[in-house]
């Protein structure tokens, strides 16, 4: 058997892939990784310095020069050019992988309807609307679409409230397009990582101390007894969106050393 049947993931060479997030964390993790696989890319993120960096990554891992469309994605106008762009550019869309958003903490009693709506319009709004705009495109070339969850859409935990309840609505939507899409052999599946070293958490207001604490509370909130690595979902992502995958979609797939099948005793 040829190594590129040995593992079809290879599939995802020389395919037009556009993820978000790619300026940082998961998103960047997942952008080298297909460069290395060989795909062309069209990478989003606000940070331009940043998505700068990881366009040489990219580059330095043997892709060709990556298509940078930086910007909101919670303002429309910059959804709608991301995907003008992408398309003007390499002409088609194979794969979205949608990774951009935020964490927030807070509760039913300090979650506020301002910072409701900052989580809900990252993580779920500007994920419907990017989606919308290129699934015509990922209908042409029977693409596939992988959204970045995490373990909080599947189980509940306190005083993260917005943010759990935007990760359910991303595995909800992310099964029912599946459905809407499975005719047109359009495959969409998530990925649900548990905690994973990137800057989000700092970002969400802990401090170098709590965090520091909060990853060694991983150690027993995950079986494996780590937190994970952005390369680790990388290869998830990759994975589902590849033909390794050709007969999955409308999977939530858990990333998380476990942690979703605990239940604490
Ligand atoms: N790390 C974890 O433990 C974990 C666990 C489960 C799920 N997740 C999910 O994984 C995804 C990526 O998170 P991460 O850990 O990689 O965090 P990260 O390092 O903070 O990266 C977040 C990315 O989202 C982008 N972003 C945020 N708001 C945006 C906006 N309004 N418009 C455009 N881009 C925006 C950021 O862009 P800029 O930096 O350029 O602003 C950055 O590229 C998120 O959906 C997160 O919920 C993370």
């Amino acid at each position: 058997m040829a190594s590129e049947d040995a593992f079809k993931v290879s599939s995802l060479k020389g395919k037009v892939a556009l993820i978000t997030g790619a300026s940082s964390g998961i998103g960047a993790g997942a952008a080298v990784l297909f460069a290395k696989l060989g795909s062309l890319l069209a990478l989003n993120g606000r940070d331009v310095e940043n998505l700068k960096k990881v366009a040489q990554q990219c580059i330095d891992s043997g892709a060709t020069e990556p298509l940078l469309v930086p910007g909101d994605l919670t303002e429309e106008e910059t959804v709608k050019r991301t995907v003008e762009q992408t398309i003007a550019h390499f002409g088609r869309l194979d794969v979205l992988v949608n990774s951009a958003g935020i964490l927030a903490m807070g509760s039913i009693e300090t979650t506020d309807l301002t910072q409701y709506d900052r989580v809900m319009n990252i993580n779920v709004r500007s994920v419907y609307h990017l989606t919308q705009l290129c699934v015509p495109h990922l209908i042409e070339t029977k693409g596939s679409i992988v959204n970045v969850s995490s373990v909080n859409g599947q189980r509940s935990f306190p005083g993260v409230l917005a943010y759990c309840m935007s990760k359910s609505a991303i595995d909800q939507f992310t099964r029912c397009i599946a459905l809407e899409l499975a005719s047109k052999q359009v495959r969409v599946n998530s990925v649900c990582p548990g905690v994973i070293v990137t800057d989000v958490h700092k970002r969400a207001g802990l401090d170098e101390e709590q965090y520091a604490q909060f990853l060694a509370k991983s150690k027993h909130t995950h079986a494996l007894g780590r937190p994970g690595e952005v390369d680790e979902v990388a290869h998830g992502i990759a994975f589902l969106a590849s033909d390794a995958a050709s007969f999955i979609t409308g999977v939530n797939l858990p990333i998380d050393g476990g942690r979703h099948a605990m239940c604490p005793r």
